[in-house]
């Protein structure tokens, strides 16, 4: 979208590498991945498991345990200050500070053994200055926003009291609780029934419209993207593949693999047996060839694909993918 000033980029990831070293060999889990996130918006990351959507955003986090991982090369430019070069105390402030993760299952980013109110007041004590006396205000404060009825009663319940969706509000409640410029939810709804998500889901826009923050979504499910981002990234085999506007990516999907994958997402109204499974299995990422990722499951596939992997181009206002076909 040519109309942002590069003013509006709250993040700016350029070619990031993330690798892990195993006994089989260098995992590139995260293979050259650059993307802009701008003020406000809400940025969703697709692609089938273990293509590196959470490993990209442990690394923006600066969360990759070393060994056996590591960031190997790229940049992660939060605010105009690159994240990489930063020394460990000052990333420790940035976390759940500036930048925010909620992580993909909510019963083991909580702990069983304290108090719900105790772990929101801890999030919030890490990050501000906080007098004892007006942190429970401020926990409450929080526990209301992401509408825990009763907060002042819920404050004292342990996470096996609550509810599925009470609990994931609870760590949204962490999540926004210092205020972040960028919010990344990664897959937050997958242990939720469809009621549930969607409240979530409906709560997190909220916060955004109340807040202006920045939203990353991880997903592998192309209808919450439709709900809920404003721009998409279709992640394969490490790499960002296909990027551009919601509306684009859905009425235009320019790389095979953004088109099965779309292909796969099931209709109302269809038989279940027409469901569309994009045959085979996405590569393993330690021995990886040198062309496309895809180029063994792509119906379109060229010769050229299996030698060089291909750069991305523009196939529109914004709107860029990676694939032989379209250069
Ligand atoms: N500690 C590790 N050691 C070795 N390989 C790892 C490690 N952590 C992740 N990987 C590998 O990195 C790749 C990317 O994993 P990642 O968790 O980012 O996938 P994902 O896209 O988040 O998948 P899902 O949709 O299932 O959550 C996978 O191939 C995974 O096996
Ligand atoms: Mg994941």
């Amino acid at each position: 979208m040519a109309h942002f000033e590069t003013a509006d980029i709250v993040l700016d990831v350029q070619n990031l590498r993330t690798h892990f070293e195993t006994r089989w060999g260098t995992v590139k889990a995260v293979d050259g991945v650059s993307f802009t996130l701008r003020r406000g918006e809400t940025l969703g990351i697709v692609g089938e498991s273990g293509c590196g959507k959470s490993v990209t955003m442990l690394s923006l986090m600066r969360l990759i345990r070393t060994p056996p991982g590591r960031i190997v090369s790229g940049k992660i430019i939060l605010d105009g200050e690159d994240l990489l070069t930063l020394p460990e105390p000052s990333m420790t402030k940035i976390r759940g500070g500036q930048m925010a993760l909620i992580i993909q299952d909510p019963m083991t980013s909580l702990n069983p053994v304290f108090s719900i109110g105790s772990q929101v007041a801890e999030a919030i004590r890490l990050h501000q200055r906080t007098p004892k006396a007006s942190l429970l205000q401020k926990v409450l404060e929080v526990l209301r926003k992401v509408h825990i009825p009763a907060a002042e009663v819920r404050v004292r319940d342990y996470p096996h009291q609550m509810s599925g969706g009470m609990r994931q509000r609870v760590v949204g409640a962490m999540g926004i609780s210092c205020q972040p410029m960028v919010l990344i939810a990664d897959e937050p709804t997958t242990s939720l029934d469809v009621t549930i998500q969607a409240q979530y889901l409906k709560l997190l826009k909220d916060l955004q419209r109340e807040s202006g923050v920045s939203l990353i979504f991880i997903t592998h499910d192309f209808g919450i993207v439709a709900k809920m981002c404003d721009r998409v990234a279709v992640m394969y085999a490490g790499k960002i593949v296909e990027e551009g506007d919601v509306r684009a990516i859905f009425n235009h999907p320019s790389h095979p693999y953004t088109e099965a994958l779309l292909a796969s997402v099931p209709k109302m109204e269809e038989d279940v047996e027409r469901l569309y499974a994009i045959e085979g299995q996405p590569p393993a990422l330690h021995n990886l060839p040198p062309g496309c990722a895809f180029a063994d499951r792509c119906p379109a596939v060229m010769e050229r694909c299996h030698a060089e992997y291909p750069h991305a181009v523009p196939v529109g206002d914004g709107h860029t993918a990676a694939c032989w076909r379209l250069v």
